[in-house]
């Protein structure tokens, strides 16, 4: 199955991501991630990239295609994979449906995060990250059993930059001003599936599966057809 994951800043995207990598084997690109692991090597894509994102802005989108493009044609698994935090922008879903089309490896799903805007904002003001592993917790919602670090490998939690509030605010923007309109874009092919993503991680990860499995149902009752 290969799906997008869509839905405003602090949804839940990467935690259910996180979670179906684990238990389910799916490969987890993330464009956040590939975009911070650039910034911290220093790379040329870091370099012009880490001014845009600490502003709470979106990256250019010619690089961010070039890049996930890449990742995608160098994957190791090319049949279950979630691209997480892409495509963000109209121009990046049109290309993307273009290339895959080409690839023979369309999109078979669309998650849309459904998450109200306080629930949001409690979220990202409260994450911690793994300076090491990168884990992802939350102060109140999944803290670690020690303050300030973390659970898998004894590592100091951080902050991201992104997440204090004056950003927040600005990145919510960005994803109404340019993201929101792929919920349509979406539907309108008849791919976009929704989850409740203001419920807790177990809850959400529970709608998920199950609308995995009636998506490999339908697919495998096609293939007999
Ligand atoms: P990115 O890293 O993708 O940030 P984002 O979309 O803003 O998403 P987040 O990582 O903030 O949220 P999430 O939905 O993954 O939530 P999470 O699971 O972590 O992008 C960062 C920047 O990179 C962008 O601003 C932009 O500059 C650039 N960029 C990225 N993609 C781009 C693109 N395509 N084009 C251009 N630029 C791009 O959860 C959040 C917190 O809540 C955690 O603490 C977690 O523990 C907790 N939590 C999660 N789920 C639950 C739950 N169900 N109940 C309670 N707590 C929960």
């Amino acid at each position: 199955m290969k799906m997008v994951f869509l839905g405003p800043p602090g949804a839940g995207k990467g935690t259910q991501a996180v979670m179906l990598r684990e238990k389910k084997g799916f490969l987890h690109l993330s464009t956040g991630d590939i975009l911070r692991e650039n910034v911290k090597n220093n790379t040329g894509i870091g370099k012009k990239a880490k001014a845009f994102m600490e502003k709470g802005e979106l990256v250019p989108d010619d690089m961010v295609i070039e890049m996930m493009l890449d990742t995608i044609k160098n994957a190791r698994d090319k049949k279950d994979f979630i691209l997480d935090g892409f495509p963000r922008t109209a121009y990046q879903a049109k290309k993307l449906d273009n290339e895959l089309s080409k690839l023979k490896l369309p999109i078979d799903m669309v998650v849309y995060f459904k998450t109200g805007i306080n629930t949001v904002i409690l979220r990202l003001t409260g994450r911690r990250l793994c300076s090491k592993c990168g884990a992802n917790y939350h102060i109140v919602n999944m803290p670690p059993k020690k303050q300030g670090i973390c659970d898998k490998c004894g590592a100091e939690l951080y902050q991201r930059k992104d997440d204090s509030e004056e950003t927040i605010k600005k990145r919510l923007e960005v994803y109404d001003n340019q993201t929101k309109e792929l919920i349509d874009y979406y539907k309108a092919q008849g791919i976009l599936k929704e989850v409740s993503g203001d419920l807790e991680a177990g809850k959400v990860y529970s709608e998920l599966s199950e609308i995995l499995s009636t998506c490999e149902s339908d697919d495998r009752n096609k293939v007999r057809k």
